[in-house]
Formats: C-alpha cells, structure tokens, sequence
C-alpha cells in the first residue's frame, strides 16, 4: 500500500473506507447473511412489541414514543428484508427464528409490566442490536457490503434516538427498588443473549438454563385502551366537536379549539390500529410496514392537538379526551371489521367537507399553527386513503361493497351514551365553556356569548354525522 497512490492524493474507493476496511476478508455472503437476518429478527420483534404495547400503556407519552419506536423499527426490517433479497437468497427464510434464545429473549420482554418492558427493550434489545450493528460494520468488507453498511449507519442512527428516549423514560419511571426486583428477570435476558452468541451469533454460545418467566403462558394481547390519570373522564362525549366546527355561525378561531381537541382524540386511533396489526397475523410484510407507519401519522395527529392547546394556552387536561372509540372498535369488532370502519371513516375525509374543510376553517382563523397542523393533516389523509386501498380495498371484489361492509361495521357499533351515563362512569359534562374562556384569556379577547353558550353533546346528534364522529 506504501507505494501505491491515487491520482493528486484524492480520496480513494469513492471514500467509502480505508485500504484496510475495503482489503480486509471481511464476512462471506452467507455470513452477512446470517448477520443480517438476525438484526432483521429484532427489527421485526421490536416493532411487534412496540405495537402490542400500545393500547393498554395508561401513560400518553409512552403511547406516542411506542407509536414512533414501532414505525421505525418497520421502517428498518422493510430496508434490511430487501437486502437480504438482494443476496442470493431465495428461498428468503425471514420468518425463521434466528436461534431459539433469541425467541425467548423477545417473548419475555414483550409480555412483562411497564418498568420491565423499558428496561428491557431500552437497555437490553435496543443495546444488543446496536451491538449487532456496529459488529457487522466492524467486521465487513465496506466495499463489497457497501449497501448493507449504508443500512447499517441508518438503523445506528436511529437506534441512539430510541436508546436516548429509553433512556430519559427509565430515569424518571423506574426507581432504584424496581430495578432490583427486576435483577434476575434481567439476567435471564443476558443469559438468552449470551446462549444466542449475542444478537450478532459472532460470540461463541454459552450454555444456560432459559427457564421462561413472564412468557411461560402464551401471550395474551390485552386489547382495552387504558389512560393516565390526566384523562379523568375517558366516556366522555358530551361536546360534540364536528357540529360546532360545520355550523357555519360559529367564527372559525374558536374552530380551531376544536380541531385541536379532534386531533388530540385521535390518540385512540393508534390504540384502535395496533389491535388490528397485533391480531392480524400471516400478511405480507408491507402491510406491516404501511399500517404502522400510518399509526405513527395518527400519533403525530394527537401530538398536533396537544402542541395546539399547549400554544393556546389551555390546560389540556380539561378536555375530556375520551378513549370510547378505541375501547367499542376494540372490544366489539373483529380486526377486519375495525379495519373497515377505518377504511369507512377515511375514504368519508376525503370530499370537500372533511380535511379540506378543516384546512380552510384553519386558515380562516388566522392562527398559522392550526393551518399547519391541518395542511399536513390533509396531506397524512391522502396517504391513509392510499394505504386503506393497498390493504383494505382488496379484500373486495367490488369497491362499493368494501364502502357498504365498512358502513354496516360501523353502524353495529354500540356507543352506550345513555347506558355510560346510568353506569355512573361519565356525567358527559360539558367541558366546552372552560376550555373556550381559557383560551380567550390567553388570546386577550371577550368571548362571544352564542360561541360560549355552545352545548350539544353526541347523544343525540350522532347518527346525522356519523361518518364524522369517528377519529381517523
Ligand atoms: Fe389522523
Ligand atoms: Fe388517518
């Protein structure tokens, strides 16, 4: 190498590596295969976990940071599944458990209580997969392996977004005790990853005794939403917001309060959207991919209306952000039934009363946030809309009839306004005028008395609209 130089000293190998990264051995095709379906293993574990985790977590913040951590560990099986089509295999095998302590390791994780399920995905998987990333970049050839050290810098990339997170998350909610009693259930995870060779298989393997703990049971998905304490009246309905937002003598700035509440609602979307990805098993792979990236859009849809009050200067925490839609879908419907009153409801937002409407009523108010918020609102519909024919659509023969399936779901759904009421569970109070003379303190205007007097729950205005009331 001494003597050999390029052409005015430029960087040589496209810049892609040293001499000695692009001269090295490196791994054979096989075994950056091998390498490969294992990281893609965790990726495809991960993102099931984080999916299947989401409905019944209580804390919001979880709940979206589940929703995001899931779409990108999709995101990265989808890149990593390609490559390994790219390396003369097929038959691919991707269904495969790389080694059976690797099953256990992802099966304990995905079925123990919340503080566990951080430690474990944040300081176990998410650690061992970096691991997993970084040996293969080590040990490759960075010429001849180029496209799959490219993913790799990627997934890295990401990787130390969710560990940062994890991070954060487990410092302020698990304390000293907790980690204690989760000791051995955690040196159960280390000795899967030792008995695996690691997550890369390049450790020589270690014999331990796996004796399953949380995972001895089958999994059972629990498929009831729960929410925090900031969510106190989750049967909620007593402000019904698309009849104020499509009455016309209504002005469009307190319009906006209401989108936010629209969009702060939508946290059951995901709740509703991970039950359909967690009980629909046997798709192919891009279904996946495609629902829980839009699940993720419905999760940033929530997050929008929470920035929303935040700028407004309301305590969201008195809106009565209700789980009811999430909860009936989800406890009522088989997945295929939930999938179809999603199709029903998104391919309704579409004409011009829908995202557009929200989009103009935003811009009308002069409040450039919510114009934002509703243009890519707008924009994340087109997308659903697309995803619902890609996966939704073809079950059908006949469009129409997927449109009519998804009605009649829809329609079977009982919303026990009056029966919620009677439990005892919700008195639907009206939270509009607290909310509305909050926000006007903020924006320094008197509230309009008929904007303030505004009082019309869903009990009885539902069936008019009820292609409307659904969140999506
Ligand atoms: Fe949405
Ligand atoms: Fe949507």
């Amino acid at each position: 190498m001494k003597l050999y130089e390029s052409y005015r000293g430029l960087p040589m190998f496209a810049g892609v590596g040293s001499f000695d990264e692009v001269s090295r051995p490196g791994l054979s095709v096989e075994h950056c295969v091998g390498r490969l379906k294992r990281c893609h293993y965790a990726f495809k574990r991960l993102h099931q976990i984080f999916t299947a985790r989401i409905t019944a977590e209580p804390i919001y913040e979880l709940k979206m940071a589940f929703s995001l951590h899931a779409h990108l560990c999709a995101e990265h099986a989808t890149a990593l599944r390609t490559r390994v089509g790219e390396m003369r295999e097929p038959p691919l095998g991707l269904d495969a458990i790389p080694h059976p302590a690797l099953g256990i390791f992802f099966d304990e994780i995905l079925a123990t209580t919340t503080g566990e399920l951080l430690l474990g995905l944040y300081e176990k998987a998410l650690p061992a997969l970096k691991l997993g990333l970084e040996r293969h970049l080590a040990d490759t050839n960075k010429l001849v392996d180029h496209p799959s050290v490219r993913l790799g810098r990627f997934a890295l990339l990401e990787i130390d977004d969710m560990l940062k997170y994890g991070e954060a998350a487990i410092a302020k909610l698990v304390d000293k005790e907790a980690r204690v009693r989760a000791e051995p259930w955690l040196s159960l995870l280390d000795d899967c990853l030792a008995t695996a060779g690691s997550l890369h298989g390049a450790n020589p393997p270690a014999k331990k005794d796996l004796p399953r703990q949380y995972s001895a049971k089958p999994y059972s998905y629990d498929p009831v939403p729960k929410r925090d304490g900031r969510f106190s009246d989750p049967y909620n309905m007593g402000v019904n917001a698309e009849v104020f937002l499509y009455d016309e003598k209504f002005p469009a700035k307190p319009k906006t309060l209401m989108m936010f509440y629209k969009r702060l609602r939508e946290i059951d979307v995901p709740e509703m959207m991970a039950s359909i990805i967690t009980q629909t098993p046997g798709k192919p792979w891009a279904y996946y991919r495609d629902m829980s990236r839009q699940l993720w859009d419905e999760a940033r849809h929530a997050m929008m209306g929470e920035v929303g009050f935040v700028k407004a200067g309301v305590d969201w925490r008195k809106v009565m952000v209700n789980f009811t839609w999430s909860l009936a879908l989800n406890t009522q419907l088989k997945p295929i039934e939930r999938h179809a009153v999603l199709y029903f409801i998104e391919q309704g937002l579409m004409p011009k009363n829908g995202k557009r409407f929200e989009w103009e009523v935003a811009q009308k108010s002069g409040d450039p946030l919510s114009a934002l918020f509703q243009d890519y609102d707008w924009a994340d519909e087109v997308l659903h809309a697309r995803v619902g024919r890609d996966w939704y659509l073809k079950e059908f023969t006949d469009p129409k009839e997927a449109v009519r399936y998804g009605d009649e779901c829809w329609s079977k759904v009982l919303m026990g306004w009056c029966q919620w009421r009677d439990e005892g569970l919700t008195q639907h109070r009206n939270w509009w005028p607290d909310v509305y003379l909050e926000a006007c303190q903020s924006w320094g205007v008197a509230p309009d008395p008929k904007v303030l007097a505004y009082n019309t729950s869903y009990e009885t205005v539902r069936a008019d609209l009820k292609e409307l009331t659904g969140s999506a």
